[in-house]
């Protein structure tokens, strides 16, 4: 095949293994938000969640389905018709609809958890494969625990269900136990044994427990998968999934070696991953490759010789071409409307007057105590602004009192549902007497998992960004704040971390995947 053409198939599944990440659940509106950046970057197949798990699944899953008409929208389901019956009715509106069936086939899981032979499990794939194909020709199929799973079994099981109409099979590295060379075996004697096996398309999907799953997708690719499902920001169940846009720049970057090519538009990358760490709240290490904060930086004086004389030296792809668009220093306190307007639109955001005038306005006072407003301070207001969801709990005033003599205390304002309330709170430092306040006003005691601040650009006054992440109900919800004041920065993170729990307390999940 001419190696233009040789295509690798974009599965995301940040919307549902992604969502299985402590902290990432999300609401309709910001699933919504992240299918509509996936289908803008060019994603293949986005798996918008897991039908049967609850009714917020389902109906975001379905929203997505009539909404988002470029990509495919494929829809998870166990083995049994309960679970297909509920995917299809989520996604039997979409312009392209795929239902993902998959049940265990190692016999550490056929053991220990199903308590079912190897006949009565590949009898209940068939089965489900057959129901999914009465709905659509659309059918993916996992045998779930696939790299422990004896390989001659494995062969019977893909061999069966593709004869019986899936249209992709995947072998899934579930708990992330498989390493490249092995992984490349393992789909070569599929390929060798599994004798229908040009009737479909074999893809994978690797989780992170050794490090591995980007190393074992690209392996699998170089053996014939032609289909890889992944995350933005490679979150995930555990140590999260294979992350998208490093096997996209791997397959692109490296094409003299692989062959292959995606249809991901990677100048959207950037803004795609820095999407998901504003929804989820979920930071991005400094050092991760693509899109950590690093991971165009020089800091050694030989490479930024080198650089200069020739980019080549020391740069394998541009921050272009990922999105990143090396212009940071961008405005200041005499900025017009204009000007901040054209900035957004360089940066990718397009946006209605209304919302240019909500970001203009919290720009003016940002650049009022802040010299120099950079482009994360910008994105900072625009997610606060135009994205923000609807809030139960908003935040009036704040007053702390702090320092080595007095007792921290925090006096608040608070609107809840509309009425002004007003407390006070003490702690052990500003912070704990601000959380404590906001805990009176709002008559809630959830646990609070983690607290982390970071400056989103150098200098005293720069924004603080704080991430706050509560527990509630065995899952757990975060929120995010940025002012140039952390303790306000703070109380805006929690108060978004209780109105995005807000939305979740009815959608109560009655089922987990692996
Ligand atoms: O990791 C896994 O095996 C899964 C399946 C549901 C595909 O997420
Ligand atoms: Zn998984």
């Amino acid at each position: 095949m001419d190696a233009k053409k040789k295509r690798v198939l974009i599965f995301d599944t940040t919307l549902r293994d992604g969502e299985q990440s402590p902290g990432a659940s999300m609401n309709l509106d910001e699933k919504l938000r992240i299918a509509r950046q996936l289908e803008k970057l060019g994603v293949d197949i986005i798996e918008a969640g897991f039908p049967i798990a609850s009714d917020g699944d389902f109906l975001a899953v379905q929203q997505i389905a009539r909404e988002v008409r470029e990509p495919q929208i494929a829809a998870l389901a166990r083995a049994n018709a309960a679970d297909i019956d509920r995917a299809w009715q989520a996604i039997k509106e979409a312009a392209h609809p795929r239902i993902h069936t998959f049940i265990s086939s190692s016999d550490i899981h056929l053991k220990y958890q199903l308590k079912k032979t190897r006949a009565q499990v590949l009898k209940e794939a068939r089965a489900a494969v057959a129901r999914a194909c009465s709905y659509t020709p659309n059918v993916e199929f996992s045998p779930m625990d696939a790299t422990r799973t004896d390989w001659d079994y494995l062969c019977d099981m893909v061999e069966a269900v593709i004869a019986t109409g899936a249209t992709t099979v995947n072998i899934p590295d579930t708990v992330g136990y498989i390493v490249p060379d092995e992984f490349g075996s393992l789909i070569d004697y599929l390929f060798a044994k599994v004798r229908n096996i040009g009737k479909a398309v074999i893809s994978v999907h690797c989780h992170n427990d050794l490090g591995l799953a980007v190393a074992n997708s690209l392996a699998a690719v170089k053996h014939g998968a032609l289909q890889v499902e992944c995350t933005i920001n490679g979150i995930g169940e555990r140590a999260g999934n294979a992350a998208m846009e490093e096997i996209v720049m791997a397959l692109a970057t490296r094409k003299d070696f692989y062959g292959f090519r995606t249809g991901i538009k990677t100048e959207h990358i950037y803004q795609s991953s820095r999407l998901l760490t504003h929804i989820t709240g979920i930071p991005v290490q400094p050092n991760k490759a693509i899109v950590g904060a690093n991971a165009f930086a020089h800091e050694s004086g030989i490479h930024q010789d080198g650089l200069i004389k020739e980019k080549i030296t020391y740069e394998i792809m541009t921050p272009k071409s990922v999105g990143i668009s090396g212009t940071h220093l961008v405005l200041g306190k005499h900025s017009g409307r204009h000007a901040v307007s054209e900035h957004l639109k360089k940066m990718g955001y397009k946006l209605n007057a209304g919302d240019v005038k909500k970001v203009f306005v919290r720009f003016k006072e940002l650049a009022d105590v802040k010299k120099e407003i950079f482009d994360e301070d910008l994105e900072a207001i625009v997610y606060e602004e135009v994205y923000k969801i609807a809030e139960r709990y908003k935040l009036v005033s704040l007053t702390v009192l702090s320092g080595n003599v007095a007792v921290p205390t925090a006096t608040m304002q608070m609107e809840v549902d509309g009425k002004t309330i007003q407390d006070a709170g003490f702690g052990v430092g500003p912070v704990d007497a601000t959380f404590a306040a906001i805990r009176k006003i709002t008559k809630t005691n959830y646990h609070l998992l983690k607290y982390a601040v970071s400056a989103i650009t150098g200098g005293t006054d720069a924004l603080g960004e704080v991430m706050v992440q509560l527990k509630y109900n065995g899952r757990s919800v975060a929120g995010r704040g940025a002012e140039p004041d952390v303790i306000v920065a703070s109380a805006k993170a929690y108060i978004n971390a209780l109105n995005r729990l807000e939305f979740l307390k009815g959608d109560v999940k009655k089922v987990k995947v692996v």
